[in-house]
């Protein structure tokens, strides 16, 4: 087993460079089954959530070629499954999305049912009525999905009752080869969707309205090749501005993109951080000041993201006032206030809302990583807390975020990797 031994009091100084965003990596590399031509992507962080998406195509054979350092090739020119099985599917969600591209072009998928995890219970139900209407037939079997389109898919409009960002991206994958045009209401806005849309027009897709509510797609009879750059991170990039945040710290950090961050950005200067937007960078400054308690609801985009909702716990744990965090996503996401109150932090839960007393200081001590965003708030608790803490299930950190004791020990944080 590895953990991350943190020991904590450094101020996070200097630049960071910012990986390829996790969330568009997985729906575009899977966008790889809707073309028998080749696709070459950039910018592909090295993440276990990567790796997994890699063998579960490999698995359905598309060819996948390794080039330097974060590009590869993916070629589906003989696909000799449409069956994601359990055991990828169990440790990686994402891998559901796999059904779009295969019912659109090979008419069948079979798919393990994801069920719950920890951060709630996760139901994919607005996939399936989507694909439904769209003349798929999906039936649960033996803990597998079985969806079939043996006449192809038909445009349709699918109008989801809340909003579901791999749902969308799977109705859109999907609605790319349909026949006829598909209308998606109340699509979710996310900007890795509008990336996976972007990759999906330079293969030949007709899509209007990706990053708004309605995107209107018009179904082509075959997708080619392209080449696509997949955009920064921003869930990466706001979590090291939370860490330069609760630690007093001053980073500047590269290959980013501000306008994705407008939220978690006015949160971070309400907090007290003098923030300097440019292109492709963000610079942060706290001064050496102890950041300032703020109040957070969690939405889908463009209002404040839910996978940025622990690392605000984390700095309002430390921060100077009282404040009130509410989850509205999802149901369980609070798994990491208990290891923060292990450290010292003082939390109370009712419901969705979680009540924030911040402390002076939080102690080091030996916490279980539950998820990957919990995870983050753990490490970002260590770099404020005095003493050690040994984060402890650190396989959840490596599934986001790449390099994460490297980029930090270049930061100045006293961060090293243990194998038990
Ligand atoms: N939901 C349903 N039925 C559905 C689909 C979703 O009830 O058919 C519910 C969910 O249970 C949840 C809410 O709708 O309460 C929103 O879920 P959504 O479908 O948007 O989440 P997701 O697509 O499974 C993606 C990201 C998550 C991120 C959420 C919300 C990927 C691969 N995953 O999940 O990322 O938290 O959107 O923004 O894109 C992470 O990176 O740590 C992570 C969990």
């Amino acid at each position: 087993m590895q953990k991350l031994e943190v020991t904590g009091g450094k101020k996070l100084e200097g630049e960071v460079t910012i990986s390829g965003a996790k969330n568009s990596s997985l729906p575009i590399l899977i966008s790889s089954l809707l073309t028998d031509q080749k696709l070459v992507l950039h910018n592909i962080p090295h993440l276990n959530d990567v790796s997994s998406m890699i063998t579960l195509l490999r698995e359905l054979n598309v060819d996948i070629t390794m080039h330097e350092n974060i590009s590869l090739t993916t070629q589906a020119d003989n696909v000799t499954s449409w069956t994601a099985p359990y055991d990828i599917v169990r440790t990686m969600r994402a891998s559901i999305m796999v059904i779009a591209p295969c019912l659109a072009r090979f008419g069948k998928a079979i798919v393990s049912l994801p069920g719950g995890c920890l951060i709630g219970s996760r139901p994919i139900d607005m996939h399936l009525s989507g694909l439904e209407a769209m003349g798929a037939k999906c039936f649960i079997k033996e803990g597998y999905i079985h969806c079939s389109a043996p006449k192809g898919l038909k445009g349709a409009t699918v109008s989801f009752d809340n909003k579901t960002v791999t749902g969308t991206e799977n109705i859109l994958m999907a609605a790319t080869l349909a026949k006829g045009t598909t209308t998606i209401k109340n699509a979710a806005c996310e900007p890795e969707i509008v990336d996976l849309a972007n990759c999906l027009i330079k293969m030949g897709a007709q899509i209007q309205g990706q990053g708004t509510e309605t995107i209107q797609v018009d179904g082509v009879k075959k997708l080619g090749g392209a080449e696509h750059t997949i955009m920064p991170d921003r869930i990466e990039s706001g979590t090291f501005l939370a860490a330069a945040t609760a630690t007093r710290g001053h980073i500047r950090i590269k290959n980013t993109n501000h306008k994705y961050l407008k939220n978690v950005i006015s949160k971070l200067k309400l907090a007290g951080a003098e923030i300097t937007c440019k292109e492709d960078w963000i610079e942060l400054d706290m001064k050496g000041k102890r950041p300032k308690a703020v109040n957070i609801k969690t939405a889908p985009y463009p209002k404040f993201p839910t996978d940025m909702q622990a690392q605000f716990m984390a700095i309002n744990s430390i921060a100077d006032g009282n404040s009130k965090v509410q989850e509205t996503v999802f149901e369980n996401r609070f798994m990491h206030i208990d290891e923060m109150k292990r450290m010292g932090a003082d939390i109370t839960i009712d419901n969705n809302c979680a009540f924030i007393k911040g402390v002076k200081s939080l102690s080091g001590a030996e916490v279980i990583a539950s998820d990957l965003r919990a995870s983050a708030s753990l490490i970002i608790s260590a770099l404020v807390a005095e003493g050690t803490s040994n984060i402890n299930r650190v396989y959840h950190i490596d599934r986001g975020y790449e390099f994460i004791e490297e980029k930090m020990q270049r930061l100045g944080a006293n961060i090293v990797r243990k194998i038990d």
